[in-house]
């Protein structure tokens, strides 16, 4: 699939649930939450079903997320079914990591369970190594959880595992050094992000803005140049630098900053109550539930749908223009 602008589409997110077992104040509002009625989420089956069909429109990387994915049931199950798609070789996983040392009745972590499904990357959200700051940011107390998890997931032999830690002024901006230390002894890929307008919470303000710039300028005062490495690549838009002496790699997401952002994106999102969205930094969404769901409707009307909405993919998101989100990260699939 391509879309108007040559962006090839071969990665889906889906977020498999709104629900979380925290509350980070960039991802949800501050009050009580209203989860999604369970009949507005889509089921397993109907997931794999819109996996298949987009499989076969060459989709081939799909990254599973939330809210968070571990919180859903039976969650191993559908990373088994996922696994065995034809065409998708290339499965990952985002999470905030304080699940994955959970162990089942044979002793097995979530973590060591995930890899023998066949899942190839993890990604962990960490935005700080501070029991009291972590406590603020994500609403619950549990970062020594976090880093079992983590650990967990070393345990289990992914081929790769990244973490990212969204910056934050007064939050983290003193920590970012032993974030990137606490990466390099672990051997995981550290990637700092700019706090995005993508949900509609207090925490979104100018004054708590850090750029990828600035948080480099921090990490140089004591590093050294960071040199970049264009020719490391993930999947996503984030820019590779080396740590001078260590040879260590870190990367940064600007969606904010960095004009070049949307130039190599080749994604859609699937939200968990069935909406397929082209860009995460834009209202459009299409809602493919009512098609899953109507009987009289074929696979090739679903794939028909996946094109439709490719066509109507953006060539760039919408943050910089004062862009007002109309959802909740957590209601989107980070
Ligand atoms: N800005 C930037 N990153 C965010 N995430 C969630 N909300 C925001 C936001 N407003 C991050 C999470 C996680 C990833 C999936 O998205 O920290 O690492
Ligand atoms: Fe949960 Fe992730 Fe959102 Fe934090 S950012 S509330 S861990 S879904």
């Amino acid at each position: 699939m391509e879309d108007r602008f040559g962006h090839h589409i071969r990665y889906l997110r889906v977020s498999l649930t709104d629900r979380c077992n925290e509350r980070c104040q960039y991802c949800m509002p501050h009050e009580e939450q209203d989860w999604l009625p369970r009949a507005e989420i889509l089921s397993y089956e109907e997931i794999l079903r819109v996996i298949r069909i987009g499989a076969d429109l060459g989709i081939s990387k799909i990254r599973i997320t939330g809210g968070e994915p571990l919180t859903r049931r039976n969650v191993l199950w559908f990373f088994e079914q996922l696994s065995a798609v034809p065409g998708i070789d290339d499965i990952g996983i985002s999470t905030n990591g304080t699940l994955l040392a959970r162990r089942d009745k044979d002793d097995r972590t979530t973590a060591r369970a995930l890899q023998e499904t066949g899942v190839r990357t993890v990604n962990v959200s960490l935005d700080t190594l501070d029991h009291k700051t972590y406590a603020e940011v994500t609403g619950r107390d549990i970062l020594g959880e976090a880093i079992a998890g983590i650990d967990a997931a070393r345990e289990a032999g992914f081929e790769k595992i990244k973490i990212n830690t969204v910056l934050m002024r007064h939050r983290n901006e003193h920590e970012l050094w032993d974030l990137i230390e606490f990466a390099r002894e672990r051997d995981l890929l550290l990637r700092f992000i700019e706090l995005m307008p993508v949900s509609t919470t207090e925490v979104l303000t100018e004054d708590n803005f850090l750029s990828s710039g600035e948080a480099k300028k921090i990490i140089e005062f004591r590093l050294g140049r960071l040199a970049p490495r264009p020719d490391v690549r993930t999947n996503g838009p984030s820019s590779y630098y080396e740590i001078p002496g260590s040879g260590q790699i870190i990367g940064f997401i600007g969606a904010m900053s960095n004009l070049h952002f949307c130039e190599t994106c080749n994604k859609l999102r699937l939200t968990c109550d069935g909406k397929l969205r082209p860009c995460l930094g834009s209202h459009l969404e299409f809602d493919m539930r009512e098609i899953l769901r109507d009987p009289d409707k074929t696979d090739r009307d679903i794939a028909r749908f996946f094109l439709h909405v490719v066509e109507r993919k953006p060539e760039q998101h919408e943050f910089r223009e004062n862009y007002q989100p109309d959802r909740k990260m957590i209601a989107i699939g980070g």
